[in-house]
This record gives structure tokens, sequence and C-alpha cells, in this order.
């Protein structure tokens, strides 16, 4: 998978509430080696204004809502999640940020990869360029 997907994940809805689930090579399209989270964003902030040179991504809205913004080096694409039995997944070599965190949202990330700075790209003029040169 080479795009970015909205993808719709299992939901069992139960008066005594809902519940949804993900699984690893199933509807999240890689193995997952971790996962992280980010909560208490002061309105107005935006994060992850960066891209991973190979570390894909699934995100979730556990709660609230929020704006991902997936940049491919030609085109934006903003991806609204506000329900959290929908997930995005974002491939590698994409620039993204989140943004319009709502108050008290939750988002769920998933990653191929363990942390590694160095697969970051943190300045969009070198992110635009190792895509010209197709090296991302
Ligand atoms: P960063 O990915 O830059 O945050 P965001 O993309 O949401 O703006 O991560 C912020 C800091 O957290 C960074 O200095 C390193 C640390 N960090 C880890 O140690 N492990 C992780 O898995 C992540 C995502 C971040």
């Amino acid at each position: 998978m080479n795009k970015p997907e909205i993808i719709k994940l299992p939901r069992f809805l139960d008066a005594r509430g809902n519940l949804s689930f993900a699984e690893q090579n199933n509807h999240i399209p890689f193995e997952i080696r971790r996962t992280y989270w980010i909560y208490d964003v002061p309105g107005g902030e935006a994060r992850g204004g960066h891209a991973f040179k190979q570390n894909e991504e699934f995100i979730i809205a556990l709660s609230g809502s929020f704006d991902v913004i997936v940049d491919d080096g030609h085109n934006k694409e903003t991806y609204t999640l506000n329900r959290s039995y929908y997930g995005l997944y974002v491939p590698a070599g994409m620039w993204r940020e989140i943004n319009n965190f709502s108050t008290n949202s939750l988002a769920l990330e998933f990653g191929s990869m363990h942390y590694d700075e160095a697969d970051y790209i943190r300045e969009y003029d070198v992110f635009l360029k190792l895509k010209k040169d197709g090296k991302i």
C-alpha cells in the first residue's frame, strides 16, 4: 500500500457499550512494532509536522476528533478522524501533520518500526528534495 487510506474497523454495537478492534496484518496493514498516543493537547496546537523514511503508521481518534494532513510532495489531503472505528493508514514517505484537536481528544498511533530519530525527516524542503530525487 503506498497511498493513505481510511480503514473502517469492525464494530460490535451493544447496549452495554460498543467494541471495536484492529488486527495486525489485517485491518492494520503491517506488523506493529510500536504504539504511542497523543493526549492533553491544548486547543490550537499542531503535532507531527514531519515525514518518516520507512515507518508506516495507523492512526485512530480513540476519543474526540482531529485532522491529519497528508502531503505526498504534490498534493495535500486532509482526513478528519472523529469516530473510534475508523483508522487512517499513512504509508512511509509522506509529510504529515495533525491539527484541529478537539478538547480531550486522544490519538492512538501504531507504527511499523521502533522509535528511531534517524527515520524522521523534520524539514519540509529536505522532504521535497528527497521526494524529487526518488529517495523516499
Ligand atoms: P515526535 O514524533 O516529534 O512528536 P509529534 O510527531 O507528535 O509532534 O515526538 C516527540 C518526542 O517524543 C521526540 O523528541 C521523541 C519522543 N518519542 C519517543 O521517544 N518515542 C516515540 O515512539 C515517539 C513517537 C516519540
